[in-house]
């Protein structure tokens, strides 16, 4: 486990050098280690029309939904004094369990020294909106999806 850590900082280290943030001048990185071992990563990307703008952490999270992952084993932010906001601690929420860790690494760009926490999304959102408490829906909705997903029919070889 310790490799695949070292190796979702890396990622999120890397990204924030992508970040585009000509307004803000703060960059952000992000990285997500699937349960299956795959590290997406992620950057703020600002707008013009300045409400636009993605964090870091969801562009992470989009990125290994995207790509058809969906579980969260652990999630990295680089930044100064980086922390999730409001609206990532909720998407973060959506498809982490009670186990997924939450990598919060200070990068001083001066001299390269990183201080990493690690804490859970649990900690970072108390009291979430949960969709299974609300009554919402009846299960966790990514079972609701690969169920629905293995009834659909295959695809067929075209004639
Ligand atoms: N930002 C992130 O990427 N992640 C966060 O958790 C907080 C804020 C970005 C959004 C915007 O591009 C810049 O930081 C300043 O708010």
């Amino acid at each position: 486990m310790a490799k695949h850590i070292d190796r979702l900082i890396e990622t999120a280290v890397q990204a924030q050098k992508r970040a585009y943030c000509p307004y803000s001048r703060y960059p952000v990185g992000a990285a997500v280690l699937t349960g299956g071992g795959r590290v997406f990563p992620g950057c703020n990307i600002e707008n013009a029309s300045y409400g636009l703008a993605m964090c870091a952490e969801r562009a992470a999270i989009y990125h290994a939904v995207a790509s058809g992952h969906d579980a969260i084993r652990a999630v990295a932010v680089v930044g100064a004094a980086a922390k999730p906001c409001g609206a990532c601690r909720q998407v973060m929420y959506e498809f982490s369990d009670k186990d997924t860790a939450i990598y919060l690494v200070d990068l001083n760009p001066a001299t390269g020294r990183r201080s990493i926490c690690k804490t859970t999304v649990y900690k970072l959102l108390p009291l979430a909106f949960d969709p299974l408490a609300s009554g919402l829906l009846p299960t966790n909705p990514r079972n609701l999806l690969r169920r629905k997903a293995a009834r659909s029919p295959g695809r067929t070889k075209r004639k």
